[in-house]
């Protein structure tokens, strides 16, 4: 792929802090571009700087939602060297993201060209350990027109950004909300692909658990509204009876990167592993018996993100049911540890997950 290089050289005014880089707020100096129009295929790759874009209020992305993105870092590990972790697996992700939304797909080997361009363009603008370059891809629809139906253009573009942690409770275990009041897929619906319609759905949720002094929910199936799917934005992990124990994903739940990662690396370091259904009950029983010991998210923005406290709220009472002693416990500490030394280059990468850019 021929790309055109139209970018602007800058450099940070500062070193970058990831102390002072909340995630998701500040971008690298360029971006990528690229064209879809119906009959043309892709055309048109391009590095231009960051900045606003031209598009007509009639674009059909902004009346029917049709657009999907994908998130993944990139690295600076102790050599100087960048590296994306498993970016082929994000790639494969938004291609079944573009199919299920109806939208085209972009190849596996166009996607990985164009974020080790961007990200190798702006290379200087990802910070030290613990922080990473975060790595925005994401598809739009730019016919202009009100009909529903799939749009004839697309555009096609990454974003990069330094960022610092996600959650800024630091080292604060997360106090979750049930969501019993609200779903964010159904069978046959969207919640398997990245999609920004399931997360506009999850906002009212999210404000509600603030309310209630939580960070995030813990979302239910939305048949029988008891097996558990997510934790907000993340893949939910739980330690019964000495076993980690997730949802397995049957089309309502995102098939996380990192949950997959976690899954291989908690089987080499002989931990019993299983993916099976849920129960909310199960849970709660198993916090007050003492059966479940740990809960927490799983994903590429969060790493591993320990849950301290389940919030349920049952005809305006409040229960809380604290996990163990309400810390990170051995399991999430041992695959967060394990984990992040692969991503920031301290620990050797023998599953072959880092591409250098
Ligand atoms: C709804 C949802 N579930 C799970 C995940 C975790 O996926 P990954 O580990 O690929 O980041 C994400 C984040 O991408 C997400 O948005």
């Amino acid at each position: 792929m021929e790309i055109r290089d139209d970018s602007v050289s800058r450099l940070p005014d500062a070193p970058l802090d990831p102390a002072n880089l909340p995630f998701g707020r500040s971008f690298s100096p360029n971006m990528f571009l690229m064209d879809w129009d119906e009959g043309q295929d892709w055309h048109d790759p391009r590095i231009v700087p960051y900045g606003p874009i031209s598009m007509s209020l009639s674009a059909m992305v902004l009346h029917y939602g049709q657009e999907i993105f994908e998130g993944l870092k990139s690295y600076l590990h102790p050599d100087g060297s960048v590296h994306l972790f498993r970016p082929d697996r994000n790639a494969e992700r938004f291609i079944r993201s573009a199919r299920r939304l109806s939208m085209p797909e972009v190849p596996v080997d166009v996607q990985l060209e164009a974020m080790l361009a961007l990200v190798g363009r702006d290379r200087a603008w990802v910070p030290p350990t613990p922080g990473t370059l975060y790595v925005r891809p994401a598809m739009i629809a730019t016919q202009e027109a009100l009909g529903v139906h799939s749009s004839n253009r697309f555009l096609y573009f990454i974003l990069t950004g330094p960022t610092g942690p996600y959650f800024r409770t630091g080292t604060r275990a997360l106090r979750i909300l049930i969501a019993r009041d609200w779903v964010r897929a159904a069978p046959g619906g969207t919640g398997a692909a990245k999609t920004g319609g399931n997360y506009a759905g999850s906002l009212l949720a999210g404000n509600v658990a603030r309310q209630h002094g939580c960070d995030q929910v813990l979302w239910l199936d939305a048949v029988e509204r008891r097996h558990i799917e997510e934790l907000g934005a993340t893949n939910v992990m739980f330690v019964l009876d000495g076993v980690l124990t997730t949802p397995p994903t049957s089309g309502t739940i995102l098939e996380g990167v990192t949950r997959e990662s976690l899954r291989i690396l908690a089987r080499e370091m002989g931990m019993p592993f299983v993916e099976r259904p849920i129960h909310i009950e199960e849970i709660i029983q198993g916090l007050q018996a003492g059966d479940c010991t740990e809960i927490f998210g799983c994903g590429t923005a969060a790493v591993v993100s320990a849950v301290g406290e389940l919030v349920d709220v049952n005809r305006g009472e409040e229960h809380v049911y604290r996990v163990d002693d309400g810390h990170e416990g051995p399991v999430a500490k041992k695959l967060r540890e394990a984990l992040m030394a692969i991503q920031h280059g301290t620990a050797p990468d023998t599953h072959g997950w880092m591409v250098k850019v």
